[in-house]
């Protein structure tokens, strides 16, 4: 099938690259020309396993273009929207200015009936606001269908996550949009990838409430964390014998540090405000508390690490082992790690922070901390190191080969992630979160 994808951020570009892996003829339309010409050059321009690979060998089979022109979308079959949603800069909603770009931007090229189907992460009722704007901005006879699409990618797995998904979620409102996704998705309904169709409001929702209910997941462990803080408990068996349960599940339950990153932050506020503004705002007042707890695990974080340099971070040298918000992405976007080392840095506290792949991200956004080319020269005449992006590079590093670099050695295990035992027999003093007696 020929389609297209209108923005080609982490979501656009790996959805572009996989659907030409498919099979499809597929065009990147994004108003970034740098982002354009790194993506016809072959280069992702951000950290993805996988898929650069994905990205050149369909390029070279001539499945694959890029370009700024929405006028190279016209003749596709299926528009897929995929631009940003990010928060608002100064309220809780998300931003739609890309979604409505991108409908401006296609309408007038649209001159057969034609289906736009939207994977970006939306508030509920865009799709028919969506519907309504096409309407209005198409030429006569281009009927524009709009259908919902949510994708479910995790950033660091986004290859496999589209190739092979846990589910496929359609939201119609006419089978004959259904059965053109049906045809898009041919070859991962052929494996038995579960297909759900549904109403656009449903769909719209899927996605949100899927994020609410992973963030809601974390800040539980994490409220239990402060809970085995005040007792002596360890919340890391806690979790593990919770996780046990079936009906609880072990993903997700990991605590520490909390949840950052482009997606959970921004999707809960999203979701409270759009409840707001749908007279619901009851049914989501707990997700308030949800992000509180997030964001109190930073601080705690912080108090550790302070108690654990003495109570003051003026004079004191901090090693921060990584700043992206999780392993495998070079992804800063509200990243826990960055924040709290920029606390620390407000304090006073000589900050040097490594990551494997995220220190351009992290230069261009804390252009004042310090930076070091490894894991060890971060470490060099530190008086305490916060393990705060559980990398592998970090936890396959033997305690006992930088131990005697330190002033002093004393780690702060803010994912609780590393191999306690190991590290107290370096000689280390070992603070966790949620794991008062550890
Ligand atoms: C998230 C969802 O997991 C995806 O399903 C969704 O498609 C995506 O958002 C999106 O909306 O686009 P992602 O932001 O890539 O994916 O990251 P996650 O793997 O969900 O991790 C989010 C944060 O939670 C990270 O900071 C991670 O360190 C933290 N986390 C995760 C924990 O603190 N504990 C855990 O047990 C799991």
């Amino acid at each position: 099938m020929r389609l297209s994808v209108i923005g080609t951020g982490y979501l656009g570009a790996t959805h572009a690259a996989c659907m030409a892996e498919l099979g499809h003829d597929v065009v990147g339309i994004d108003s970034d020309s740098a982002k354009v010409d790194s993506l016809i050059a072959g280069r992702v321009p951000f950290f993805e396993p996988g898929l650069p690979e994905v990205l050149q060998r369909n390029l070279a089979a001539g499945r694959l273009r890029f370009s700024t022109d929405p006028a190279d979308a016209a003749d596709a079959q299926v528009h897929f929207v995929c631009v940003g949603t990010p928060q608002k800069a100064s309220a809780y909603g998300a931003d739609l200015t890309q979604i409505w770009a991108a409908v401006d931007a296609l309408a007038p090229h649209l001159r057969q009936p034609t289906l736009v189907a939207g994977k970006s992460t939306v508030p509920v009722g865009t799709a028919a606001e969506m519907t309504a704007r096409f309407q209005a901005a198409a030429p006569a006879g281009a009927d524009v269908h709009v259908a919902w699409n949510p994708e479910f990618l995790r950033e660091g797995h986004a290859v496999a996550d589209t190739l092979h998904p846990d589910r496929l979620v359609a939201g119609v409102t006419d089978p004959v949009d259904e059965a053109r996704l049906r045809e898009v998705y041919a070859a991962l309904l052929a494996e038995g990838t579960p297909w759900l169709v549904t109403d656009l409001p449903t769909a719209e929702l899927v996605k949100v409430s899927a994020n609410a209910f992973l963030a809601t997941k974390i800040s539980f462990i994490n409220a239990m964390s402060e809970v085995c803080e005040a007792t002596g408990a360890d919340v890391v068996t806690l979790s593990k014998a919770l996780g046990m349960d079936p009906r609880i599940g072990e993903q997700f339950l990991r605590a520490g540090l909390g949840f950052g990153g482009g997606c959970l932050p921004k999707d809960i506020r999203a979701f409270m405000a759009r409840a707001g503004e749908l007279g619901v705002d009851q049914a989501l007042t707990f997700l308030r508390e949800v992000d509180e707890i997030n964001l109190r695990r930073r601080r705690r974080t912080v108090d550790l690490a302070r108690e654990a340099v003495g109570g003051r971070f003026r004079d004191r040298q901090v090693a921060v082992w990584g700043a992206a918000f999780k392993p495998n992405s070079d992804d800063v976007r509200d990243s826990p790690a960055l924040d709290v080392a920029a606390a620390i840095y407000t304090e006073g506290g000589e900050v040097v922070v490594h990551d494997p792949r995220a220190m351009d991200n992290a230069r261009e956004s804390f252009p004042h901390l310090a930076y070091a080319d490894s894991p060890q020269e971060a470490v060099a005449g530190a008086d305490v190191v916060l393990l705060l992006t559980e990398w592998r590079d970090y936890l396959d590093i033997d305690p006992h080969t930088i131990a005697a670099a330190m002033r002093d050695r004393v780690v702060v295990d803010a994912r609780n992630a590393l191999d306690l035992s190991l590290w107290r027999a370096a000689g280390f003093t070992y603070r966790g979160l949620g794991r008062p007696g550890a």
